[in-house]
């Protein structure tokens, strides 16, 4: 096995360099490859069959790039597709959907928790589920918040529009007194410091941070780590627009992203 083969990261846009970020802190060594499907940008208010659909050819796309090992970084694909991908590729792969609801509950104190994502990932049921396999006996609010993601993609995070709209959305979450919130989108951990002002009892479950950690613990088990202590490569992919990711991307990693290259994987 070539260790020194990247890890590949795929999102339906430019949401999942939260989980990137969170990657290259716990893995500084990895070369990573990073693909967000931007011309199909949201993933979030689309049906399984085509989320499945995107998705599969994500993964082909990082397969011909010769990837270790897939993230699957956007929380909508990892709630409808993830189970049907495994399916068919052998390459490891880690959705954060199922990182997520184990912090979760190895946070709650109450055992109230209240979870919040797109459209698509709150109906599939992916988080509900998943927590409660690991306990049956959690009381748990799913809530779907679709104007978050144009707000934090606008750099509206943290104005006054975006404390509104949390207000609206997440007092729901106070009612129930719910301890711990999964940020069940890639987008959500750029609102953390409204949300708190909100919630302010309530741990926030950041599943980017979650999934870089069981990457890294993954990789280990299974000796995929990258040996060479060498700067790393990364390269970022995308099928549209590739100067509007360059510069949110940028934006959200606060530092030059570089080129960002534009592919076609129909
Ligand atoms: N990446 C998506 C997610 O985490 C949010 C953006 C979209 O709807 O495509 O669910």
């Amino acid at each position: 096995m070539n260790n020194n083969r990247p890890i590949g990261i795929f999102d339906s846009g430019v949401g999942g360099i939260t989980v990137f970020k969170e990657i290259r802190k716990y893995l500084p060594y990895e070369n990573l490859i990073y693909f967000g499907d931007t011309k199909h940008n949201p993933y979030g208010s689309k049906s399984k069959d085509t989320v499945t659909r995107l998705s599969t050819e994500n993964v082909q796309f990082l397969l011909r790039k010769n990837v270790k090992y897939v993230v699957i970084a956007c929380n909508t694909a990892s709630a409808l597709s993830l189970h049907l991908l495994r399916k068919f590729y052998t390459v490891p792969m880690i959705g954060v959907v199922d990182t997520g609801a184990k912090a979760a509950i190895e946070t709650t104190k109450n055992g109230k928790i209240g979870v919040i994502g797109t459209r698509a990932t709150i109906d599939s049921g992916a988080y509900l589920r998943a927590l409660l396999k690991l306990d049956p006996k959690l009381k748990i609010k799913s809530l779907a918040c679709p104007l978050f993601v144009p707000l934090v993609e606008e750099g509206w995070s943290n104005s006054k529009v975006a404390e509104l709209t949390a207000f609206e959305y997440l007092k729901v979450f106070r009612k129930i007194k719910a301890d711990t919130l999964v940020l069940g989108c890639t987008h959500y951990p750029f609102l953390k410091p409204v949300i708190v002002k909100i919630l302010k009892n309530t741990r926030l479950i950041d599943s980017a941070t979650e999934t870089a950690k069981a990457v890294k613990k993954e990789l280990e088990q299974k000796s995929l780590i990258r040996e060479k202590k060498t700067r790393p490569t990364c390269t970022f992919y995308v099928t549209d627009a590739p100067e509007r990711f360059k510069k949110i991307g940028s934006s959200f990693l606060g530092y030059d992203i570089g080129q960002v290259k534009l592919v076609e994987v129909e």
